[in-house]
């Protein structure tokens, strides 16, 4: 029987081989080119191959290809004293050869089923090319633009954040985790790493219990309802204590109230960071106090390897818990086949068929349109005509090849990357029609760049401006002072507007931008995040109309970057800004505290018309279900996709409550002149929360409830929700 088959390895297995289990390492067999950790990649591929020999090893990452995972597996099964196979793991997060929209770009179609279809893309990919793990998704809430990691999340919201959560892991893992292309998912950070204090990277984070709860730990819970099977720990404290070696975190909530018997990794030497943190006094110190707290693998710092078997010996470790931790990894194993087939997801031939597969083309460019957000679009601008209108595209970003695919993208076939210029062009009916010119380079001026874009300008009928941050500003470690555009992108947009052309800014960017000035006052703007693969297709078809977008923003843009953290769903003030009523209100001495753009906001080429929503009883009983109606109408020229927004907001409660919080939404395509109702069913576990004394439950008495096209827009109807 299968459990026993582990239980006898367990059994066999000397102290060193169980801590060596543990230990995850950077794949030097088989690097890839840049080296995202060159400081720590210290072993070679012989000593990571003697390392593997001498089962000390558990599991590799970031390293790739079929063959030399071939080698590195039959080294385990074969020349290792007890044959258990390795892990092959990889931060594959938004595409593996294709690449699909940057996570926080493709949350803006609040389609969470084309999440799952990307997904399931990249882990055919991935798995052909040998790989058994991504690290992803990333399910972080960001709610501070400053902070770099949004990129990777899926915004500030939880009722979208959960949604693509669960999407993402069940698009990766796919039907059967045993198939050679289900790719095990690791929602990540473990936990609140978005909540760091001030946006800024590895800082503390300082937050009560209750919007820990509520807001931070939500996706991780349906990320692992979806079937998730591994976490991996964040860098930062929790009020004091560091994830990584956060026993209530790891133990009380994870595996006592949740129940989770998977496994749980450390992110990148998190473990080692614990004597930083001065939570931990030395190496030893941080193996027990991280391992007994409840973390199972330890990546990269070595530590566990060193250290387990002697705390161990010493009786600080009991061997119970170290066992229960191999257990747990020796069954993720078994579970994906590993001990059947340790070659699974080992195939250089289907490596080398998955190269490229046109149908991920196909996807990569409809989730890259459905992701494009159209901000504004002054006296309908937009779209453009193929014909009889000369354009200049302008701007760093109209012929860049290095910033289409965003943070964290190790492996993508850049051969098949399609730039902003190649995809107008090919939209276009003649070359003459477009003129392109740079304008400036990424962050600093170029000689005579203005004066010619403004020539360019001067000879067109309209100007579009691509411009935005560098890649390399999102991600990692990538936490903004102000989220703005370079100043030499500014400066060009302010010269091309002084032409007179109309103007269409295409934002390109890894978070909410504050946008100033002439980039604020374009007729026409519209977010494309970082697209990936097809980029220049995917705007082309937005901008010649192809496609009318129907992204909504997973963030709120705010007026000015000084309003960070900023989100919609904020806690009621005690003295909210109202029209008309300034002084010694909730705002700012230079402006008002609202967006410049709300979450939920996004423009198509169709039109459409809200009836009042209809509710099946102004009285909700407390186990009954409110069926909310909205009948939705296009009443524009062309076919579009809307995305219906259900908000509520709890008027009077123990705690105070957000001003509004989206609990459902429904994209849904109408035809011109096509009218439909859409349905939504809240209960009562749409309208709890933790409460003061911590205990999460929905409070009888009003809400409010808005089905509306943003987060600021619709007018509310009430119900109430009954006593039990
Ligand atoms: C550090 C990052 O925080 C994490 O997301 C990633 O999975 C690991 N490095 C491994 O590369």
């Amino acid at each position: 029987m299968a459990a026993d088959r582990i239980e006898a390895l367990i059994a066999r297995m000397t102290l060193e081989e169980k801590a060596g289990q543990l230990g995850v390492f950077a794949d030097m067999v088989r690097p890839f080119a840049p080296d995202v950790n060159p400081d720590a990649n210290v072993r070679n591929a012989g000593q990571v191959l003697e390392q593997v020999r001498a089962g000390r090893v558990g599991t590799l990452f970031n390293g790739v290809g079929a063959a030399a995972g071939r080698e590195i597996q039959r080294v385990a099964v074969e020349e290792s004293r007890l044959g258990i196979p390795v892990l092959l793991a990889a931060d594959v997060i938004h595409g593996m050869r294709t690449v699909f929209p940057i996570p926080l770009g493709e949350a803006a179609s609040f389609e969470p089923a084309l999440a799952e279809r990307s997904a399931r893309a990249t882990a055919i990919e991935a798995t052909a090319a040998g790989l058994h793990w991504t690290f992803a998704p990333a399910v972080d809430i960001a709610r501070d633009q400053r902070w770099g990691r949004g990129a990777e999340s899926s915004g500030e919201d939880v009722t979208l954040g959960c949604a693509f959560a669960a999407a993402r892991v069940r698009g990766f893992q796919g039907d059967d985790l045993r198939a050679h292309d289900a790719l095990l998912a690791t929602p990540k950070h473990f936990a609140a790493y978005g909540a760091v204090a001030a946006g800024l990277e590895y800082a503390q984070v300082d937050l009560s219990p209750q919007t820990l709860h509520d807001v931070h730990l939500a996706p991780f819970r349906a990320a692992l309802a979806a079937g998730a099977r591994t976490l991996m720990t964040a860098f930062n404290d929790i009020n004091g204590v560091p994830a990584s070696a956060n026993r209530w975190l790891l133990t009380d909530l994870l595996r006592g109230q949740w129940a989770f018997d998977g496994v749980v990794v450390s992110d990148y030497t998190a473990d080692m960071e614990l004597i930083a943190h001065g939570y931990a006094a030395d190496e030893r110190d941080a193996t027990a106090k991280a391992f007994l707290a409840g973390l199972d693998l330890s990546m990269q710092s070595g530590f566990y390897g060193a250290h387990l078997p002697g705390l161990v010996e010493s009786g600080q470790v009991p061997m119970a818990v170290l066992d229960a931790s191999v257990r747990r990894l020796l069954r993720l194993k078994e579970a994906i086949g590993l001990f059947d087939d340790p070659y699974r997801s080992l195939d250089p031939a289907r490596e080398a068929d998955t190269a490229h597969l046109p149908a991920h083309d196909a996807l990569a460019r409809d989730a890259a349109r459905r992701s494009i957000v159209l901000l504004k679009n002054e006296g309908a601008l937009l779209p453009l005509r193929r014909g009889g209108q000369k354009i200049a595209l302008i701007g760093p970003f109209a012929q860049d090849r290095d910033n289409l695919e965003g943070c964290w993208t190790l492996f993508g076939d850049k051969t098949r990357y399609v730039t902003l210029e190649a995809g107008v062009r090919a939209a276009l009916e003649a070359a003459a029609l477009l003129e392109v010119v740079p304008g400036c380079a990424l962050e600093a001026p170029l000689d005579g760049g203005i004066e010619a874009a403004v020539a360019a300008a001067r000879r067109a009928d309209v100007a579009v401006l691509a411009l935005g941050e560098p890649q390399r500003y999102s991600g990692e470690a990538q936490s903004r002072l102000e989220i703005v555009l370079p100043a030499a992108q500014q400066a060009l947009a302010e010269a091309v507007a002084a032409t007179g052309a109309p103007l269409v800014v295409l934002l390109r960017n890894g978070r909410a931008l504050a946008l100033h000035g002439a980039v604020r006052d374009a007729a026409a703007i519209a977010v494309t995040w970082y697209l990936g693969t097809q980029t220049g297709h995917a705007v082309a078809d937005v901008l010649f109309g192809a496609y009318s977008p129907s992204a909504r923003l997973p963030v709120s843009f705010p007026q000015h970057s000084g309003q960070q953290p900023f989100f919609y769903n904020r806690p009621r003030s005690g003295r909210p800004e109202l029209p008309g009523m300034a002084e010694f209100k909730s705002r700012w001495r230079e402006i008002s505290d609202a967006p410049l753009y709300p979450f939920g906001h996004g423009l198509g080429y169709a039109r459409f018309a809200y009836a009042a929503p209809r509710l099946n009883t102004p009285q909700l009983a407390w186990d009954g279900t409110l069926v909310v109606t909205t009948r939705v109408a296009n009443t524009g020229a062309v076919a579009g996709e809307e995305v219906v927004q259900l908000y509520v907001h709890d008027r009077v409660a123990s705690r105070v409550r957000p001003v509004r919080e989206l609990k459902a939404f429904a994209k849904i395509a109408l035809a011109p002149g096509e009218a439909r109702d859409v349905v939504f069913h809240i209960d009562r576990g749409h309208l709890a929360f933790s409460g003061a004394d911590g205990a999460y439950r929905a409070e009888p008495g009003v809400f409010d409830l808005w089905v509306a096209p943003s987060s600021a827009t619709g007018e509310p109807v009430d119900f109430e929700l009954l006593p039990a």
